[in-house]
């Protein structure tokens, strides 16, 4: 009997923050070029990638996200001059913390993504979420309070 129940496949919770200038254009035209991503990347449109508090990841995978990634434009051609130089540097300070939180920083990523590049911008949600379904469900860091 049990062989007839199938499992669900896992489907990892991705919150993806797009800086409004390239990288949510290039996911505009993924979607507009009809290129196929999970629907399990949740977009949050931001003006720069350099609002990207590193509490906002945290915070992110509190509230039961499995993977976050943070996509700016590519260094030299933020909107803001130097914003993205700053998440760079600021991620990098993150994502070497993360392990010691607990977390695998393989969950979290920073990418390049101009306007242009649509399939690129599908391509990179794709095989995220690829090595996340391998990585299975993010237990850790999770505030039961959020948990309905
Ligand atoms: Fe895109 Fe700054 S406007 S990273």
């Amino acid at each position: 009997m049990q062989d007839l129940v199938k499992e669900k496949p896992f489907k990892p919770l991705v919150v993806s923050f797009c800086c409004n200038w390239c990288s949510y254009a290039g996911a505009d035209l993924a979607g507009s070029s009809r290129l196929e991503y999970p629907a399990e990347v949740k977009i949050i449109r931001i003006p720069c990638s350099c609002r990207v508090d590193p509490l906002f990841v945290l915070r992110a995978f509190q509230r039961g996200a499995d993977g976050v990634i943070i996509n700016g434009c590519h260094p030299g051609d933020c909107h803001y001059s130097t914003g993205n130089y700053y998440t760079r540097r600021r991620m990098a300070m993150l994502f070497s913390m993360l392990d010691f939180i607990g977390i695998e920083k393989e969950r979290t990523r920073l990418e390049w993504v101009s306007a242009a590049e649509g399939a690129r911008f599908a391509s990179v949600m794709n095989e995220f979420v690829g090595e996340l379904r391998e990585m299975g469900e993010n237990k850790r860091l999770g505030d039961i309070r959020c948990k309905e």
